[in-house]
């Protein structure tokens, strides 16, 4: 018997989801399914010595820098780089949209760890335009670009905007700094390798878990004096861990089995948006998708919808999102939509159909609590 076959198999009991449109539900990642994929696509003798070496080495071919370093998060990766670019040009600031993660999810660790200030350029709402780079008259240690942006649905500026927002942030001697947790996602859309996407910054990171699917950890790529800095604060932090080998193995099986797949996410992205502007009952940012990554605006009220999405759950084992995210117009909300391999169990047709659904109960869900209230 092979050995995967003694795993059991019990991602239908994580909190009775059978399928979900949530790239991050637990289904794929429970201890046995993770196991089980590393086992089948690494078999023993195929398992390299050292995995997290290896998994550098694919990095630095991928994403074509001199060197490339394992982090157990992106976030401490990105202050890293961040840290390393304001000491060599003694510049506290760096400029990146409002919704970048070092603002909005990472506690202000760049101000407290790193003592960085952070100066926010453009619409919070809208992809970062050169044009709003004009306004900025700080001296910058860098400029961070996220491709693509996430909180505004993935979006991703033009190849000419990148290249002339990156002129701007070199003419004044800040350094560029690519968050690309979803570069693999980001790719199909300028349709030139990773390294030549890459090779516009001075320095990268790219995330393991999200679009590779792996355990977690993020990958740092820059050359060799820069990354060896980096190794030195990683160490500082706590951050090196001499047993991170499962990272790096289960983003090795990412490598080989879904990084090539993201042209037929992003596809899938646009066929279910086209599905869901057919039906018209709720609305797709950026439509079409650029990316994988989409978000869905719900005409109906956050509580309403989450319960609404609650029965779904109960009664058909299907999880249509992790987390709803509010909206400044009342009796609205949306959610993220990263299409991976949970999205293509989904046709487009049916992911119309769980969405009229879906409203249709929050409709019903917030006339019974005016009528209780
Ligand atoms: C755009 C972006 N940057 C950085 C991070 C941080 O990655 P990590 O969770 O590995 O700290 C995330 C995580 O969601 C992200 O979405």
């Amino acid at each position: 018997m092979k050995r995967t076959e003694t795993l059991p198999d019990r991602s239908r009991n994580v909190a009775g989801i059978t399928r979900s449109l949530s790239l991050h539900a637990p289904l794929r990642r429970t201890p046995q399914r993770v196991l089980r994929a590393m086992l089948e696509a690494l078999p023993e003798d195929s398992l390299p010595e050292d995995p997290v070496a290896e998994l550098e080495r694919r990095m630095r071919g991928l994403i074509g820098t001199e060197a490339a370093l394992l982090f157990p998060t992106g976030t401490m990766a990105q202050q890293v780089a961040l840290r390393i670019h304001a000491e060599r040009r003694g510049r506290r600031t760096f400029a990146a949209h409002p919704q970048t993660h070092l603002e909005v999810w990472e506690e202000q660790g760049y101000a407290v760890v790193h003592g960085l200030r952070f100066r926010p350029v453009g619409d919070r709402h809208r992809l970062l335009q050169t044009a709003d780079l004009a306004g900025v008259a700080d001296p910058l240690a860098a400029l961070l670009l996220e491709l693509p942006q996430r909180d505004i649905g993935g979006q991703l500026p033009s190849w000419d905007d990148l290249l002339a927002q990156i002129a701007w942030a070199r003419q004044r001697g800040a350094a560029v700094h690519l968050d690309g947790a979803r570069l693999w996602e980001a790719q199909p859309f300028y349709g030139r390798p990773h390294a030549q996407i890459a090779a516009l910054f001075d320095t990268v990171y790219v995330s393991l878990y999200k679009g590779l699917e792996g355990i977690r950890g993020a990958i740092l790529a820059s050359d060799a004096r820069t990354i060896g800095e980096a190794a030195v604060w990683r160490q500082r932090l706590g951050g090196t861990v001499d047993d991170a080998w499962p990272l790096a193995a289960a983003a090795l099986v990412g490598l080989d089995t879904v990084a090539h797949r993201m042209p037929a996410f992003r596809d899938h992205a646009v066929a279910i948006a086209a599905a869901l502007r057919a039906d018209g009952v709720v609305h797709v940012v950026p439509d079409p998708p650029q990316t994988p990554l989409f978000h869905i605006h719900v005409p109906a009220a956050p509580e309403a919808t989450e319960q609404a999405a609650q029965e779904i759950l109960r009664e058909h084992g299907i999880q249509l999102f992790l987390r709803l995210r509010t909206s400044p117009h009342d009796g609205h909300c949306s959610f993220e939509v990263c299409v991976g391999e949970n999205a293509m169990e989904f046709t487009p047709d049916e992911v119309a159909a769980l969405l009229r659904d879906l409203v249709h109960r929050a409709d019903r869900a917030g006339a019974d609590s005016r009528r209780l209230s």
